[in-house]
Formats: C-alpha cells, sequence, structure tokens
C-alpha cells in the first residue's frame, strides 16, 4: 500500500534549477526529467527512454533545439514527448512518446502534477506568493530527506520541538509552554496551527536579523495545505506592540517560512524551505544570515528524521504511539493526507509499480 498521495500538484524543484541542461529529479517514484525550451518553457517528461530505458538525462543525451536526443541510439523526441525520429528507418512507431507530466512554473517553484494529468487542471496548486513578490526578501534551499514525507509533515506542524531541537537558533522556552489552537478547513483543504506568544524570549534568528534586543510578541501561524506546500505565518514585534485595528502592521517583522514537502519515494523526501522577509530587504548580511541559519536549522530536523527513518524501518508492526495537544494539527493532517490518499486510489489509477 502506497503513502504517496496522487492526483496532486507537486513541487519539482525551484525555476533557477531547469534551464537548458537536462535536469532529472525523482517525484513521487517517478523519474522525471525537466528541461526549458529556446523560449524558456519547462517541459517534463519521463526519463526513461522508450527504447531500452536509457535515461534522457544522461550523458552523452543531450538537447538540440527543442529536442532532446537520447545519448544511447539516438531516438529524438519533442518538448512533448513525442518521438519524432529513430535510428535506420523513417517511420517512428506511433506508441513511441515518453510520459509527459502537467507542469507549471509558479512563484520561483517548478510545479508537476503527479497522476492521471487528465485530472490536473481541476487540482490546486497552491500559491507562496511573497517567493517571488515586490516588497520581500527570499532566501532559499532543498535538503534531501532521507524519510518519508509523513514525518516531515508531523514534524512541521508540531513546532514545540522548536524549543528542544532548535535551541540557541528558533527555539525558546515560551514555544513549547505555550499551547496551540488548531483548526481545520475540510472544504478548503487547510489546517491551521496557531500559537501566539505575548511575552517571549527572542531567539538569535530573529534578534540578529531584525535588531530586536529585548523580548518579543511572537506570532506563529501555520497553514498546511495538503499534500505539498506548508507556510509558518511569523509575526515578531517588541514586545507588546500589536497591529492596527485596521489590519496594518507597520511595527512588525513579517516572517514567511514556507516548506513544499515533495515524497522522492516512500522512504524518501525533497525538503524545499523558503525564508521570505518584509525588512532589510537589500541587507546582504541579514540574507546570508537567515539563509545559513535556516539550513542548519533544516539539517537539523533532518538528522534527527533520518534517524525516526531507520527506527520506524526497523520496528515490529503495531508500534503505539502516544499523542497529546501539540499533536492535534499534525493527526489532523494525517487525516487529511488518508482522505486524499483514498481519492487519489478511488480514481482508479494503478500506482508506477503495477503499470
Ligand atoms: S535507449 Fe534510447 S535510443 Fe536506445
Ligand atoms: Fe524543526
Amino acid at each position: 500500500m502506497t503513502s504517496i498521495v496522487r492526483n496532486q500538484w507537486y513541487v519539482a524543484a525551484y525555476g533557477r534549477e531547469i534551464g537548458r541542461d537536462l535536469f532529472s529529479r525523482t517525484i513521487c517514484g517517478e523519474s522525471i526529467l525537466f528541461w526549458r525550451t529556446e523560449a524558456g518553457a519547462v517541459t517534463a517528461m519521463s526519463d526513461r527512454c522508450v527504447h531500452r530505458r536509457f535515461p534522457l538525462s544522461e550523458k552523452p543525451s543531450h538537447l538540440v533545439g527543442d529536442t532532446v536526443v537520447c545519448g544511447y541510439h539516438g531516438f529524438t523526441y519533442g518538448a512533448d514527448g513525442v518521438c519524432v525520429a529513430v535510428p535506420g528507418q523513417t517511420r517512428v512507431p506511433r506508441t513511441a512518446r515518453l510520459r509527459s507530466y502537467p507542469v507549471v512554473e509558479q512563484d520561483s517553484f517548478v510545479w508537476v502534477f503527479i497522476g492521471d494529468p487528465a485530472l490536473a487542471p481541476s487540482a490546486r496548486i497552491p500559491r507562496a506568493p511573497w517567493l517571488a513578490q515586490e516588497g520581500w526578501t527570499t532566501v532559499s534551499g532543498m535538503e534531501p530527506l532521507a524519510a518519508r514525507a509523513s514525518l516531515l509533515i508531523d514534524n512541521l506542524l508540531d513546532l514545540s520541538h522548536e524549543t528542544y531541537l532548535h535551541g540557541g537558533y528558533i527555539g525558546t522556552p515560551e514555544v513549547a509552554e505555550t499551547p496551540i489552537t488548531t483548526e481545520v478547513d475540510e472544504d478548503a483543504g487547510i489546517i491551521s496551527v496557531s500559537r501566539h506568544m505575548a511575552d517571549a524570549a527572542c531567539p538569535p534568528f530573529y534578534a540578529k536579523s531584525t535588531g530586536i534586543t529585548g523580548r518579543i510578541t511572537r506570532w506563529q501561524d501555520i497553514e498546511y495545505l495538503p499534500p505539498c506546500l506548508y507556510t509558518l505565518h511569523s509575526r515578531i514585534a517588541p514586545v507588546g506592540v500589536l497591529p492596527n485595528a485596521d489590519g496594518t502592521d507597520p511595527d512588525a517583522f513579517h516572517v514567511e517560512v514556507v516548506y513544499a514537502i515533495t515524497p522522492e519515494t516512500e522512504h524518501s523526501t525533497h525538503d524545499f524551505w523558503a525564508v521570505a522577509r518584509d525588512f532589510a530587504l537589500d541587507d546582504q548580511g541579514v540574507s546570508d544570515f537567515l539563509a545559513e541559519n535556516n539550513r542548519t536549522v533544516v539539517l537539523q530536523d533532518v538528522t534527527a528524521l533520518d534517524v525516526l527513518e531507520r527506527v520506524i524501518a526497523d520496528e515490529a508492526d503495531g508500534y503505539q504511539e502516544l499523542s497529546i495537544n501539540i499533536d492535534t494539527g499534525g493527526l489532523a493532517a494525517r487525516r487529511m493526507m488518508a482522505k486524499l490518499a483514498a481519492a487519489g486510489s478511488a480514481a482508479g489509477l494503478p500506482t508506477p509499480a503495477t503499470r
């Protein structure tokens, strides 16, 4: 039984990763080839030649204009994945086409649809506008995780771990001490988890980037749009400073921490992370600090989750976890993922292994 939810859009890459070099990444167990046409459009197709499976991302495969030429015997494919030339004969077999994937470039991400392409137009592509928007500066990266995606979802929906796993970076005692509120909007497919700290220590991550020296009012408002996109709306202000009644909030610092959680396989995940801020927009020192600090924090999670994956792989079935209030968001996410998985398989699509 696969844990990967199909018939969904997933982040496959940052737009900056894809150019006129052949680029391959495994998404939800499918090896996908990406490249840009001469006009700049991103294409996504299977990274396996229909002839003898040679990966089209492997040298000496190469692009010629808007075609990709297999480096083994020269089968040549257009941007839509249809084979346009084969060696030794003029007739191209009708079935010679690579599976092509719906692809959309948005908010600095390249999204691919995994599942039945006919369902792509009606499926949601979540937005993360801050990542490519005037008034915000973003640092971002991707870390490979040798653990199943569900462990990262659990991790991100319960930030009480910041106090322990990320002490000295983003964690302070108040994060674990402050209760959360959780809301689930089944129709919109959004899980929200909020933690508002009225009077908290300012962790180095925010003290050094904002310049605030004293205690802070710190709000963490999570929105998770399963399966792929997670945003932590983070609000930092000198203690006691609240937004104005009209919603404006000039005296606070806002950080949008975005994660895209994309399964590579059943047991590995692409952990895309981005930190967008609405202050110190042109300060390269702040960008460098946040990039390095956030990557360190992500790697602390990666290390812990890689350990958990090994533990789970080795244990007998039937282990009973114990959940408490802090797990409310994570448990809601599990329920919503199970629903999406059931809907995905109800669409009748066989998994790649059985195809
Ligand atoms: S494997 Fe690609 S042309 Fe033969
Ligand atoms: Fe973490």
